[in-house]
């Protein structure tokens, strides 16, 4: 079942029911991206799972999410089942072998898996905005702040770096339009608020540091397997933006780091994205385009993308005719909604004589799918009926002490377990404010000692400042200027904050990091230039 370069997806059959040739997909060509869809209980994770396996044998490294958890078997070796001899027997695979693989468990909320964190900074106003779901003009004013961050070199490492840069803009509206157009405290306090329920959801845990390396999902083992890197999304899927975002993210970070490597004879790393229409979803048109330019440009990186999802139509028409590799399962047509969705797949591959596409889909048995994927010269293979191969790994989810197990000896253990609080906007406005308050202590004492020392200055006010007291009331008017001095002048403390605050964040600016920092295209900061 091995041909060199190609990976063995299943058998397909004739129309009499009786063996026809084996299916593959050509590694060459695995990079073209792929799509994976069928009814619910059709067998897309079972698919998913014998692509991931072939791939990490391939040398592959590949990243997946675990929808319902039943992906993590795939860290362990298969176990016999009667009806998975069977279908070893019908489609020739002889012998059918157990195997286990290389697996990095991960989890944004660091239970199931390493943690997973990204900075505030990384992922952009962008992506951010699509995860706040916010309104255009919340989302100018999160433009204003990123910018404001992105070219003073003020870190913005997680939710508390944002909340505390946002408060000081809200302070200094009226400077900041003009010099940045128009900030509304209206559209700060939303935004505020926005950032309070994305903390509720858990989010916090997933802003800051140490932020994922990109490296760390390239891995190979010493024997030259791929790792497979299973990203635990069953609790992630309660809060489905927050799934689609961070998978958008990863996405646009493998494309603004990794180096273009042209044509190869295999990919750097293949990345399915199942529940794939959770991206979509009333996702802004701007997200979209730059979601299908992400995933045209990747391929020259050597990145595969494979959508998974139940639907084809949930795929917008222009990333669905981007997916070379297709593989379809049973899609049921009772509805006109659903007959449409069976039609446009049915279309979309390049007809086999020998059967009529329409009517296969809404045949096809569990585990069985349409299989058409790029051949020489990247030309589509003529759509066959394909019984999909058995796993060798488990199939079914793995137990606990088994997943602990796992992560005990995974590459990255302990690497991503506890949060570091780097020096960030948050510390360096609150550190700002603090001089500032302490600077304004110092003058005022220095004042203080300075009239001390010269008597006759007591006769001299300053009027409306609270010093143009009688003289005989002078102990009770000292203890009143003390109060009133720091309260009546906020306008002093709050420039000194500003104009510090810009000055010093210029400087670090200056020297650690030289210019401003640059965004790609889904807004996820650039590198390695
Ligand atoms: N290639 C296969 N070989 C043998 N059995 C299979 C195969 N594919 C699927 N099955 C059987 O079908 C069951 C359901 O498959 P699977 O979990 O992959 O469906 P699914 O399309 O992912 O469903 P859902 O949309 O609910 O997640 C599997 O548990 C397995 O018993
Ligand atoms: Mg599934």
């Amino acid at each position: 079942m091995l041909e060199e370069g190609k990976l063995y997806v299943g058998t397909s059959r004739n129309p009499d029911d009786s063996i026809n040739k084996g299916e593959y997909l050509d590694l060459k060509y695995a990079n073209r991206h792929g799509l994976i869809t069928g009814a619910t209980g059709t067998g897309k994770t079972v698919t998913l799972q014998i692509l991931a396996e072939s791939f990490s044998n391939a040398g592959v490294p590949v990243f997946c999410a675990d929808v319902k958890g039943d992906l993590s078997g795939i860290a362990a070796i298969g176990e016999y089942k009667d009806f998975l001899e069977k279908r070893a027997t019908t489609i020739g695979l002889d012998p059918y072998e157990f195997q286990e693989f290389p697996v990095i468990f991960w989890d944004l909320f660091g239970e199931k898996g390493h943690r997973v964190r990204t900075t505030i900074s990384e992922m952009g106003p962008l992506l951010l905005a699509r995860l706040m779901d916010m309104s255009d003009a919340q989302e100018g004013v999160l433009n204003i702040a990123f910018k404001l961050a992105d070219e003073n070199g003020l870190p913005l490492l997680d939710l508390k770096d944002l909340r505390s840069l946002l408060n000081y803009m809200a302070g200094e509206t009226e400077k900041l339009s003009a010099m940045y157009g128009n900030i509304t405290k209206q559209s700060l306090s939303t935004i505020q608020r926005g950032l309070l329920v994305l903390e509720q959801q858990g989010a916090e845990n997933f802003f800051g540091e140490p932020a994922l390396k990109i490296s760390d999902i390239m891995r190979t083992t010493n024997d030259g397997r791929g790792a497979i890197s299973v990203l635990a999304a069953d609790k992630l899927m309660m809060n489905p933006r927050l799934y689609g975002t961070f998978l958008l993210w990863l996405l646009s970070e493998l494309f603004e780091e990794l180096p273009e490597v042209g044509d190869s004879d295999k990919p750097r790393l293949v990345f399915f994205f199942d529940e794939a229409h959770l991206l979509f979803d009333e996702a802004p048109k701007i997200l979209i385009d730059r979601v299908e330019q992400v995933v045209r440009l990747i391929r020259s990186k050597g990145v595969g993308v494979y959508f998974v999802t139940q639907n084809p139509l949930d795929v917008p028409e222009s990333v669905l005719s981007q997916l070379g590799n297709r593989i379809q399962h049973a899609l049921r047509a009772y509805t006109p909604r659903e007959q449409k969705a069976v039609k446009v797949a049915a279309e979309t591959f390049r007809p086999n004589p020998a059967f009529d596409c329409f009517e296969a889909i809404t045949q096809l048995g569990v585990g069985e799918a349409l299989v058409s994927t790029l051949g020489a010269k990247g030309v589509p293979s003529m759509v066959e009926r394909t019984l999909v191969r058995p796993p060798a790994s488990r199939l079914g989810p793995i137990t606990e002490p088994e997943r602990q197990k796992v992560m005990a000896v995974s590459p990255v253990a302990g690497q991503y377990d506890t949060d570091l609080d780097r020096d960030s906007a948050f510390e360096m406005l609150a550190r700002r404010a603090e001089e500032a308050a302490k600077a304004e202590e110092d003058e005022r004492r220095r004042e203080e000692e300075k009239e001390q020392e010269r008597p006759e200055s007591r006769r001299w006010t300053l009027p409306g400042y609270g010093d143009d007291d009688d003289e005989d009331e002078r102990g009770r008017a000292k203890s009143s200027r003390r109060k009133k001095s720091s309260r009546s002048r906020p306008g002093y403390q709050r420039q000194t904050v500003t104009e510090t605050v810009i000055k010093s964040v210029a400087r670090s600016a200056a020297t650690s990091l030289g210019r401003a920092l640059v965004r790609g295209i889904l807004g996820s900061l650039k590198k390695g230039f």
